[in-house]
């Protein structure tokens, strides 16, 4: 345990730091799929301008083309690089872990990317001098590099929640190929597509010189990139089917936040699947420029929706059974009990706030449960922001926070069970309880109190340093 690495973390408040990682993971996730339907559509309509001269078709993949290019593959590679950015501050074990597992999966990752950034420049540059066949082969490998590149990565994604065999086996590919590749790889294809559709549809009101004829014959085009949005609902559920129970659980109404942005993403493909469907199957699509925005924006909650409980569901865990939310795997939980955390080097100040304010505590008891909030809970927690520890614990008495924090697995079955030894919770406590009370000058220091130190350490081997499984009866009371 004493190869263990205290990173420093960084503190985004008043937002905690994992809505960070997850708002900016929600935008690129939502231009990167855009990217990948973007491929997508280009090629159909290539394909059906080569098939029966469609120079409307054509004119439309050069034009539209630039604009696809500015944005997804500007945003797309800033907001990339901006997760490692964030990730690296909120989560930098999480990462390391990925890459650690993950190396060569990666690697391969990127250079589909690669292949992807290349093959478009290639199309945005040349695209105009060059014969049929050959645009045609260029699109063909532009799309296919981006959607194997989300292959690749959904990989990744997908074994942080369901990594199957591997945390037996330790295989590479038992990870990769976890139980809900498949299903999360067949939605994320479907939204990409969905989300380029719904993009064409808007731009073609931006085109000048179109005909309302025109514009609605690029729609018509679009349009065979929507249908399998139909089938959303059903490959929706085949993930759920391999998600495990108790991350099912949660998003299905245990816990109210995931199951309202569940209920949002499902609510949001839902409307836009009736309304297209309907159209297409009148073979009237026509959009006009607020209902393609409109349509864009439902897109973009259901993302965001979808995305969210994507995270959620994973918790307490980064990746289940291996590392929790807080950067530590079960094993050292279960030695931090045994030998206190802070033995391992937090040595970095104690600083919050957007403008790194240093923190002034009464007592080294305080300053060691700031550091233990620090390291445990602010990933999921804020102080007395979002999530914040003081609202949720500040009407307990100093009975009930030391029990709650001491079994803190079966205070909430989202978190992990505590990473450390009496002492810490003790310190915990008194940390909470001084910010409560509005961080006074002055605070009485507990350390010595044996009595406390013998309840608190009953409570800590009672809940044990297991996770507790959701839906089994919790005991809570002593
Ligand atoms: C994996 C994320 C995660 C971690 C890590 C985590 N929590 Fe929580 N915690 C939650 C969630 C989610 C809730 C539920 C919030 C709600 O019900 O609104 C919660 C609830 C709570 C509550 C209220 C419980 C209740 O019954 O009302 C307290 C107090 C709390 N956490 C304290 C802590 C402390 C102290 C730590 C660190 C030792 C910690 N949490 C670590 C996610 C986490």
């Amino acid at each position: 345990m004493d190869s263990y690495f205290h990173y420093p973390v960084n503190d985004f408040g008043p937002l905690m730091r994992g809505m960070l990682i997850g708002g900016v993971a929600i935008f690129h996730v939502f231009v990167a799929q855009f990217a990948v339907g973007g491929g997508m559509l280009l090629l159909l309509f290539e394909w059906l301008d080569r098939r029966g001269e469609r120079p409307l078709l054509r004119r439309f993949v050069g034009g539209y083309f630039r604009w696809l290019v500015l944005v997804s593959f500007v945003l797309g590679a800033l907001s990339g690089v901006g997760i490692w950015l964030t990730s690296i501050q909120v989560s930098a074990r999480t990462i390391g872990l990925m890459v650690q597992e993950f190396h060569w999966v990666w690697a391969t990752e990127w250079m589909f990317f690669t292949l992807e950034v290349v093959a478009g420049y290639a199309f945005y540059r040349y695209g105009e001098r060059l014969g049929r066949p050959r645009r045609l082969q260029l699109l063909a490998l532009y799309a296919v590099s981006a959607a194997l590149s989300l292959f690749w990565i959904n990989g990744i994604l997908s074994w942080q929640l369901t990594p199957g065999e591997w945390p037996e086996t330790g295989s590479l590919w038992a990870g990769f190929f976890n139980p809900s590749f498949w299903p999360s790889l067949v939605y994320r294809l479907m939204v990409c597509a969905t989300l380029a559709a719904l993009a064409a549809c808007a731009v073609v009101h931006r085109i000048p010189g179109l005909e309302a004829e025109e514009r609605a014959e690029l729609q018509r085009a679009a349009s065979p990139l929507l249908v399998p949005m139909a089938a959303m609902p059903l490959v929706g559920l085949w993930f759920l089917v391999t998600i495990p129970a108790d991350s099912r659980g949660w998003v299905l109404g245990e816990s109210v936040a995931m199951t309202l942005f569940l209920g949002l993403a499902v609510a949001a493909s839902t409307l836009l699947g009736v309304y297209v469907l309907q159209a297409v199957a009148r073979r009237r699509l026509h959009v006009d420029l607020p209902t393609a925005v409109l349509l864009l924006a439902l897109a973009f909650a259901a993302t965001a929706g979808g995305e969210f409980v994507r995270e959620g569901a994973r918790k307490p865990y980064t990746v289940r059974g291996a590392l929790y939310a807080n950067s530590l795997t079960p094993e050292e939980v279960a030695a931090f009990r045994r030998r206190s955390t802070l033995r391992f080097h937090d040595r970095y100040p104690l600083r919050e706030g957007p403008f790194r304010t240093e923190v002034r505590v009464p007592t080294d008891q305080v300053a060691r449960g700031a550091r233990v909030f620090r390291h445990q809970c602010s990933v999921c927690h804020t102080v007395d922001g979002a999530n914040g520890v003081v609202h949720l614990a500040g009407t307990w008495s100093l009975e009930q926070q030391r029990l709650n924090v001491a079994q803190l697995q079966r205070t909430k079955p989202y978190m992990p069970p505590f990473a450390g030894d009496e002492r810490d919770v003790e310190a915990l406590v008194q940390w909470l309880r001084w910010r409560i009370a509005g961080e006074p000058e002055t605070w009485p220091d507990t350390s010595g109190d044996r009595d406390v130190s013998h309840r608190i350490h009953a409570w800590l081997e009672e809940a044990g340093t297991e996770r507790v499984a959701p839906g089994r009866p919790q005991e809570r009371g002593r």
